[in-house]
């Protein structure tokens, strides 16, 4: 791998108590070109503009996937990285979809510590703060056919990012538009997804709501996700989320959340939720939580459910699942509790050629 340091940092020009998500990037990128069949040297190099002309493929025909994770710092300042595996393991579950070359391990592990390494300082201690990692892989041949490309982009940047609280979500159930169908991309990190996504969530945006919870394609009868989160609900004692199939993205945040509820002696079932069963659960006084999880929130509270004009507000619960789980998933990232299932990797400091 060829690495070309900064030489200095923008980390000053960065205020860390007023964060916005993603749009302030740490001081190096990673970058690897895919051409001839296989993949070249990866580099690393400041942050900086990519060249691209106009008749680049992934602006015309979407050919783009993503991955989205995070790294921590523990109080003796280690860098922990959370389940980077599995982030990688998807990753290749998209491209294999949408028709991009896998991209090889050792490519990505050793530029993802690399990257770690160099900007360690962009990682902030403290609970709320972790960095977090985006790595994609783009059709950057030229081409306007739609077809699929020769040559693809695969890159790393990095955003310095904070979890702060704010408040519930207020969600609506959507059931016009849809997310995913069977036999489509909603169980991989296609780029188009989300483009797709923009517009019903603008929506529910105008109308007051922080987000949709997305409900099957063919009746709307069952939910799906929570805008980009898996969704969890409590009725009694037991926690509910829907069993992944191919509208449902795996999130990484939610298999940790089965594991963990397990720990705790929590009830889990992975089966289909139906509008009906939440309507009357809440009727009946036994929907006592509502939760979304994923990387970028880690577990986020719903605070009301609206189907039309009913708003199904949700009680604040004095030993809330949810808060306990996010207080175990925070504690175990940043090395305060033992991480059983061994999804913690420490990057090793010595491994940046400065
Ligand atoms: C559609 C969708 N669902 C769920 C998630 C949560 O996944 P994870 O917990 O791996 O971040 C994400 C985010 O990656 C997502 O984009």
């Amino acid at each position: 791998m060829k690495i070309t340091p900064k030489g200095y940092s923008n980390i000053k020009n960065v205020d860390f108590n007023n964060l916005k998500f993603g749009v302030n990037f740490s001081d190096h990128m990673l970058i690897c070109v895919y051409k001839n069949g296989s993949w070249g040297e990866a580099e690393i190099k400041p942050y900086q503009p990519i060249n691209m002309m106009p008749g680049t493929q992934v602006l015309h025909y979407g050919q783009s996937v993503f991955e989205g994770m995070k790294a921590f710092k523990t109080v003796e300042g280690k860098v922990l990285l959370f389940r980077e595996e599995d982030n990688f393991n998807r990753l290749n579950k998209s491209a294999k979809r949408i028709c991009i070359p896998e991209i090889p391990k050792d490519i990505f592990m050793d530029g993802l510590h690399e990257i770690l390494s160099l900007d360690a300082d962009w990682i902030k201690e403290g609970d709320n703060f972790s960095l977090y990692i985006r790595p994609f892989i783009f059709a950057s041949g030229q081409c306007i056919k739609a077809t699929i490309s020769d040559e693809y982009t695969f890159m790393i940047i990095c955003s310095p990012t904070t979890t702060y609280y704010a408040g519930d979500m207020h969600v609506l159930l959507e059931q016009e538009y849809t997310r995913a169908v069977k036999g489509g991309t909603g169980s991989v990190k296609a780029a188009g997804n989300y483009a797709a996504s923009f517009y019903p969530t603008k929506l529910a945006k105008e109308k007051g709501f922080s987000q949709i919870i997305w409900t099957d394609a063919e009746n709307h009868e069952y939910l799906e996700e929570a805008g980009t989160m898996n969704i969890w609900i409590r009725i009694d004692d037991k926690l509910i989320t829907p069993s992944l199939s191919d509208t449902i993205l795996g999130g990484i945040t939610r298999d940790s959340v089965v594991k963990l509820a397990k720990d705790m002696g929590i009830e889990v079932e992975e089966r289909a939720i139906s509008i009906s069963e939440l309507k009357e659960a809440h009727q009946n006084g036994r929907l006592k939580e509502a939760f979304g999880t994923g990387t970028a929130v880690s577990v986020i509270f719903i605070g009301s459910i609206t189907l039309d004009e009913n708003k199904m507000q949700l009680p604040k619960m004095e030993n809330s699942y949810a808060r306990n789980l996010k207080a175990n998933l925070t504690a175990i990232q940043h090395g305060k509790i033992a991480d059983n299932h061994g999804w913690t990797t420490e990057v090793e400091s010595s491994v940046a050629s400065h």
